[in-house]
């Protein structure tokens, strides 16, 4: 069977990302335009900021990921969208745009669930992908969750974060440190000179009998330490080093507890927060740890992007195919 070439269109957050890929593996373009000059005056993102600059950039956006695929709209298999979650007003830009191009072409039109998106980045530019069944472990700015995957369509969460995401927890960590939106990298990047053993923040584990987590105790341990005498006069270096070790031997915790569970054939790194250098090499440790192959995603293609989108559809195949004149965007679409 011929690969399928597919255009792939993410706007569910602050990312106009687009990108062509073909039989969910080749990345011809990966194309996508950062809003956060827009956004970092605000300190986070602004919603209808967002939306609005979706809608100004989207059809430049497509344009120019076809352009550098060497492709046209006539050439292609199917267009793929995020129907959710997110933002409702980006998502309805992506989803709108997604209706129009598929009726207007009669292509066929995939809706994306944005955190099968981000499962399936793993997928991306491998000779080899990962072998079912496989754990992943989804990490992100909205969701923290662990995720038994059977086959591309059989995806059951068995743990999850109680309260905040790992990179939520990351960039509410960094406003505390005042270091600039969007804060994960900034204090991954102030961390990489500090001791991640200077200071012992809380790991917190909801209950042994689960395999959920929590942040929102770790991030209101480093506000009260920062806030005290000895915290005043810490280095920030160590401070950010410091989180971030706990924040990863949490989420590598949990991970481990799943793989003891049940025998995995390879264990998936995915979301933003995979893009974190500690935990990725905390990851590929696991993975060794327990002999089975680790997959961690080029960095380009673990925070938000359209190729993530467009291999999960070639993955899901006719589960995610849809009717162009009645796709509705869904900001709280299920897992
Ligand atoms: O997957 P993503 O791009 O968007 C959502 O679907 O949420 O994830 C964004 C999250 C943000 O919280 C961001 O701070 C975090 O991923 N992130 C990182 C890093 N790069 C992005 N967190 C820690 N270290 C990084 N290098
Ligand atoms: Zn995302």
């Amino acid at each position: 069977m011929p690969k399928v070439l597919l255009l792939g269109i993410e706007t569910s957050c602050d990312d106009t990302a687009t990108a062509v890929v073909r039989g969910g593996v080749h990345v011809l373009a990966n194309v996508s335009t950062n809003q956060d000059a827009f956004h970092a005056k605000y300190g986070g993102i602004v919603p209808e900021i967002a939306s609005r600059r979706h809608a100004a950039l989207l059809s430049a956006a497509v344009d120019d990921a076809l352009s550098r695929a060497g492709t046209h709209l006539d050439q292609l298999d199917g267009i793929a969208v995020t129907a959710g979650p997110g933002l409702i007003g980006s998502l309805v830009v992506g989803v709108a745009a997604a209706k129009a191009l598929a009726f207007a072409t009669g292509l066929p039109l995939y809706a994306v669930n944005h955190l099968h998106g981000h499962l399936f980045a793993a997928f991306l530019e491998r000779d080899a992908p990962p072998p079912y069944p496989f754990l992943a472990l989804l990490v992100s700015g909205g969701h923290t969750q662990l995720v038994e995957v059977e086959s591309p369509t059989a995806l059951r969460i068995i743990g999850r974060t109680r309260d905040d995401a790992a990179g939520e927890a990351f960039d509410k960590t960094a406003r505390l440190l005042d270091l600039p939106f969007p804060g994960g990298p900034a204090l991954e990047a102030l961390g990489r000179t500090g001791d991640p053993k200077a200071f012992a923040f809380p790991r917190h584990r909801p209950d042994p009998g689960t395999l959920d987590m929590s942040f929102s105790g770790l991030k209101t341990s480093v506000r009260y330490f920062l806030e005290s005498d000895t915290g005043k006069d810490a280095r920030r270096e160590d401070v950010a080093a410091s989180f971030q070790a706990a924040v990863v031997d949490v989420l590598i915790d949990r991970t481990a507890r799943a793989l003891d569970a049940r025998d995995y054939r390879a264990v998936v790194l995915s979301g933003g927060v995979a893009a974190n250098g500690a935990l990725q090499s905390a990851f590929l440790a696991l993975g060794e740890r327990y002999r089975i192959p680790a997959f961690v995603p080029e960095r380009r293609f673990c925070t938000d992007n359209a190729a993530m989108i467009a291999a999960a559809a070639e993955r899901r195949g006719d589960v995610a195919r849809v009717d162009p004149l009645h796709l509705v965007a869904d900001p709280n679409l299920p897992f």
